[in-house]
């Protein structure tokens, strides 16, 4: 079998969770986990990290600390996996969905549209025209660790009071390289900016995330709420309603361990990658989706896309041919705002997100994946074509 993304622990793994299991700190205080949020500090620029329980609950704790309500609006990319429009969803917010680029990013030119647009600022509080609720926030998503272009957004959400929580779920270790953003790491732009270590992340914990932002009382708050909001540790007083969210002392070991791998991994993602777009490129009807050229990628999942008529071939009955031989293929997630629980909300100009959907398949790309498995994939794709 050939698996879609899976995790890759021959590193200092093993050491470092033994060394917890010898010192038997397992559960959630313990050295690692302040040394994982320390080396995400020193990896991304970002002043503070606070690690929790995975990416989704990052994002809901995030969303919440930069101020979203039950009522507000959230602006998100319809193609996402469906974690940042449930964070949403959990907070009672409304999420407004937007199209996607190229690069399966949200459209920066409709989103800066929608806002000039259908947002009025009523002091500096943005209205959305249409619904009449408050526009709270954006989240830009990062998708297959491909950075969002997201200097257009900056001064006109700052000038309306629209927070910005970059979901850098898939995103770690990836930077800006051009223009005002240069040199950056995702993650760090927003006010708040967020990791996923899921197992089938660049990295992982198994499952973990992580919180990271410049604002000391953000972070103060992003640590309060993850541990139950506790004002007084020793007398139990709770003055707010908080989470369980805290990440454990063996999986920040892990994390630690992954971390020191991080740019050995993405250079050979991206040698996979590079392999996978040279073969594919001979093949009429195939074409390997590209990365933004302003950044340096993380390389995380790559995205084949298949045009049906000159390949001879759609992308489902490629899915279904690959299963057939244990090699796992994605679709690319179902568009968000028609999930069912978004039929009713809001929608703009959605199109790209639509083609891109039909025709997306993701492809093996785990650190582990070996030249064979890449020259089976290819032959398959070679072999078949009509
Ligand atoms: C874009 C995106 N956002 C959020 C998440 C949620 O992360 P987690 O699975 O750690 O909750 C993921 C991954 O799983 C993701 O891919």
């Amino acid at each position: 079998m050939i698996p879609l993304s899976v995790p890759h622990l021959s590193g200092n793994e093993q050491k470092y969770v033994e060394q917890c299991l010898v010192s038997e700190w397992i559960s959630s205080a313990g050295s690692y986990v302040s040394q994982f949020e320390q080396d995400v500090c020193a990896l991304t620029g970002a002043a503070y990290a606070v690690a929790c329980i995975n990416g989704t609950a990052a994002l809901q704790v995030a969303l919440r600390i930069v101020g979203v309500k039950a009522g507000d609006e959230v602006i998100v990319p319809t193609v996402t996996f469906i974690a940042p429009v449930n964070a949403v969803h959990y907070l009672g917010a409304e999420p407004v969905f937007m199209d996607c680029d190229d690069y399966y990013n949200i459209d920066v030119e409709k989103t800066v549209e929608f806002i000039e647009k259908e947002v009025v600022c009523v002091g500096k509080i943005a209205i959305n025209r249409r619904t009449k609720r408050r526009v709270a926030a954006l989240v830009p998503v990062h998708v297959f660790g491909n950075a969002a272009n997201l200097d257009p957004l900056l001064s006109i959400c700052q000038d309306r009071g629209i927070a910005i929580v970059e979901d850098a779920c898939e995103g770690i270790g990836a930077f800006y390289s051009k223009g005002k953003l240069k040199d950056r790491y995702l993650g760090t732009i927003g006010t708040c900016g967020c990791f996923s270590f899921n197992g089938n992340k660049i990295i992982t914990t198994g499952g973990g995330g992580m919180i990271v932002t410049d604002q000391p009382a953000l972070a103060e708050e992003a640590g309060y709420l993850t541990t139950q909001a506790k004002d007084d540790a020793l007398r139990y007083i709770h003055n707010e309603i908080g989470y369980n969210f805290r990440l454990t002392n063996i999986q920040a070991a892990i994390g630690v361990a992954q971390l020191e791998r991080l740019n050995e991994f993405i250079t050979i993602k991206k040698n996979n990658f590079l392999s996978y777009r040279n073969a594919i490129e001979d093949v009429i009807g195939l074409h390997l989706a590209e990365v933004p050229g302003y950044a340096e990628n993380n390389y995380w999942m790559y995205a084949l896309q298949v045009d049906e008529d000159e390949y001879g071939m759609g992308r489902e009955e490629l899915l279904k041919r690959f299963a057939d031989i244990k090699i796992e293929m994605r679709p690319l997630w179902h568009p968000n705002h028609l999930q069912r629980p978004n039929l009713e909300k809001q929608a703009y100009r959605i199109a790209k997100a639509l083609e891109l959907h039909k025709k997306t398949l993701n492809i093996p790309c785990s650190i582990n994946l070996k030249k064979e498995d890449i020259d089976r994939v290819i032959g398959c794709l070679k072999r078949w074509k009509k």
